[in-house]
């Protein structure tokens, strides 16, 4: 009989996680592998010794938990139910996930790259900001696409914040949405996403998005910069989340839209649906963009991701990107 090798570790990985959370006989494990159950026991203790939660008993062996851990091999194997994922970069530390997308990018990535990590030196976020994280608190990664879009493909951003609101209330919570991507729960900021591009000819080479969740951040963890504009899921449920679980949910949600918005690049189909959980919608706004400034009334999304102002002389305009707040 054949001995286990790592591929063929892994491959008791994705048995266990293929049955989670019910038992798997070691009878088939070994059976499916072409092993003894000798040998499976033996591997079944090394994924204990990793800090996999393996129950043993009668009925064979089970997952007690997806455990909360950025360790490539069991990513491959909890993604790989997640056809849009083509290639997986799993680091423990990185400058920023969005700049070492794009360097792969660069170099050819393909559409489907996720790139995450434990943790990020220098996360960066919009309008030349940093981004803050924390290992294990934090969830920070990002993918790169290559829809054959000519720009604008800014919309690609606000579907992003969209899935992000829809993966978070399937967990119960409430979430709204700021233009163009602030995810807010009871006002306050959880979540964010960075969208760089590469066009070529006139047409996008590749996308970058990038997003960074606050998961179980608690209150004083952030700098006091943040303390009165951001907030985590733990702060505002009182319940630790799984990263590897948010990560799974969202890509869930969002692959089959974005291969709907990929065939025009326009938000018009989700429109209603951003507008609903709108935060700014009908609030007297301030945009600003560059040195420039504007005062309205947020009226809604148009078709290509702008936000509709109405301002004081009754004129329609809108803002294709910029930072906007809201005038008390
Ligand atoms: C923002 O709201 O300003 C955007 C924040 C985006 C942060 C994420 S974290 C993962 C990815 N890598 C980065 O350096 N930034 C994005």
């Amino acid at each position: 009989m054949a001995d286990l090798k790592k591929g063929g570790r892994e491959e008791i990985l994705k048995l266990l996680l293929l049955a989670y959370p019910s038992f798997i006989s070691g009878e088939e494990v070994a059976h499916k592998l072409g092993v003894s159950r000798v040998a499976v026991w033996k591997e079944i203790q090394k994924l204990k010794a990793r800090g996999f939660p393996v129950a043993s008993g009668r009925q064979g062996y089970a997952l007690l938990s997806l455990p909360d851990v950025l360790d490539p091999p069991y990513l491959c194997c909890l993604l790989a139910d997640q056809p849009f994922v083509q290639k997986l970069v799993v680091e423990k530390e990185l400058f920023s996930t969005n700049t070492q997308a794009k360097l792969l990018a660069q170099q050819g990535a393909p559409e489907g790259t996720l790139v995450i990590c434990e943790h990020q030196k220098s996360g960066r976020g919009r309008m030349g900001r940093s981004w803050f994280s924390l290992p294990g608190k934090s969830l920070t990664f990002s993918l790169v696409v290559r829809p054959p879009l000519p720009p604008p493909v800014s919309s690609l951003a606000l579907l992003v914040g969209l899935a992000l609101a829809w993966t978070l209330e399937t967990r119960g919570f409430s979430p709204q949405l700021k233009w163009p991507n602030d995810l807010l729960l009871q006002g306050k900021k959880v979540a964010g996403v960075l969208l760089e591009s590469s066009l070529e000819m006139d047409l996008v080479d590749y996308l970058v998005v990038g997003v960074g969740v606050n998961l179980n951040l608690l209150p004083d963890e952030f700098p006091s910069s943040l303390r009165e504009q951001a907030t985590s899921l733990y702060i505002v449920s009182g319940k630790e989340w799984s990263r590897v679980e948010f990560l799974r949910k969202f890509l869930a949600v969002f692959a089959p839209q974005y291969h709907n918005w990929k065939k025009e690049g326009v938000f018009t189909p989700w429109i209603e649906d951003y507008e609903r959980r709108s935060f700014l919608r009908g609030k007297k706004v301030c945009a600003s963009w560059g040195k420039e400034s504007l005062e309205g009334v947020a009226e809604g999304i148009e078709q290509d991701g702008s936000l509709i102002l109405r301002v004081a002389n009754g004129e329609r305009r809108t803002l294709a990107w910029g930072e906007v707040s809201i005038v008390s």
